[in-house]
């Protein structure tokens, strides 16, 4: 009896150490946001039929995957949440505008599902259902099934995706989300999505190849679910992110924006700053 009661304490304790649930696809009755959920799931994509974009971008990991990087381009997986809210796309492409524009660079990217080629299009092209849904997503097009009509509807179904719903903060998420105002986290992390569409060198990560080192200021949304974290994902948890930011970065240098310099915390104001991170 004992142990039957120490075992149930034990799963109660698991089950409340669980992050909340998330929603994963919106049902939709846009004819083009439907089409882009069955191409975000849809491996015949890529040319080689490995990956579909959801392989990476999982929904029950916060539309990230779990992995510090993705691919030998050594980049971390971003979260698809807040995109309908943003104007600048991956880490290092201060270039790319528009959400249609990004959705092409994982159909292009040999390490990601590319190179696109046209018999990828025929593939789609060959299967009436897929063929239907194209037609009801641009009824009257005189030519089905392009590259750009794909896009269209992968982005179109990305701005569907909803955020997840957060519950009234725990009086640590509070005190740490007063501790992320004055330590000025604000300055580039701002706005529903706590981003800003800037590109900034912070110091997080030695590889300064790219863009000069500058990247994209990335979204905190769903952050208990999406570790590791930074572009390289050297940061295994929300402690070690807060701990590099503490050291004034961790590889400062030359380029490294003015914003980001040394500070300290108590233990017990470390615990507050992850927990209002991780309640976002
Ligand atoms: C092999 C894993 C992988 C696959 C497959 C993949 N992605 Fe990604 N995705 C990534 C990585 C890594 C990045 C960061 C790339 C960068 O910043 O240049 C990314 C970035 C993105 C972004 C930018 C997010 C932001 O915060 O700016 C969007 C949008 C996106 N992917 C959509 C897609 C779509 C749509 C597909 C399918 C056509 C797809 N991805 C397939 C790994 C993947
Ligand atoms: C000067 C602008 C700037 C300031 C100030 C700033 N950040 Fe960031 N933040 C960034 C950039 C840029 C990145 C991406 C860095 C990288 O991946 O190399 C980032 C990444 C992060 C991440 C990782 C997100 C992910 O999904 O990988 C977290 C968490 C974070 N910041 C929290 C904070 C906290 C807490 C503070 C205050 C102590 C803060 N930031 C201050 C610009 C800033």
């Amino acid at each position: 009896m004992q142990r039957l009661l120490l075992l149930l304490l034990l799963l109660l304790a698991a089950c409340a150490r669980q992050p909340p649930a998330l929603p994963v696809a919106a049902a939709t009755a846009d004819p083009l946001a439907a089409l882009g959920w069955q191409l975000l799931a849809d491996r015949r994509l890529a040319v080689n039929r490995d990956f579909a974009c959801l392989d990476c971008h999982r929904p029950e990991r916060g539309y990230a995957d779990g992995k510090p990087v993705a691919t030998a381009d050594g980049l971390n997986t971003p979260t698809l949440y807040g995109l309908a809210e943003r104007t600048t796309f991956g880490w290092f492409t201060p270039e790319v505008r528009s959400l249609e524009a990004f959705v092409l660079r994982p159909l292009d990217n040999p390490r990601e599902m590319g190179p696109r080629a046209e018999t990828t299009l025929d593939r789609l092209r060959a299967d009436p259902t897929l063929r239907r849904a194209y037609v009801a997503a641009f009824p009257g097009a005189t030519t089905q099934i392009t590259w750009a009509q794909t896009a269209q509807a992968l982005a179109a179904a990305i701005r569907t995706i909803p955020s997840p719903q957060r519950g009234p903060l725990t009086p640590a998420a509070l005190r740490g989300q007063a501790l992320f105002a004055e330590l000025g986290c604000g300055g580039c992390h701002q706005g529903a999505t706590l981003s800003s569409e800037a590109y900034l060198n912070t110091g997080m990560s030695h590889d300064t190849s790219r863009n000069g080192g500058k990247a994209r200021v990335p979204s905190l949304i769903a952050l208990a679910h999406t570790a590791p974290y930074f572009r390289d994902g050297s940061a295994a948890t929300l402690a070690d992110v807060v701990a590099a930011y503490q050291r004034g970065g961790r590889y400062p240098g030359p380029g490294m924006s003015p914003a980001i310099s040394p500070f300290v915390l108590t233990d017990a104001e470390q615990r507050d700053l992850v927990a209002f991170l991780a309640s976002r």
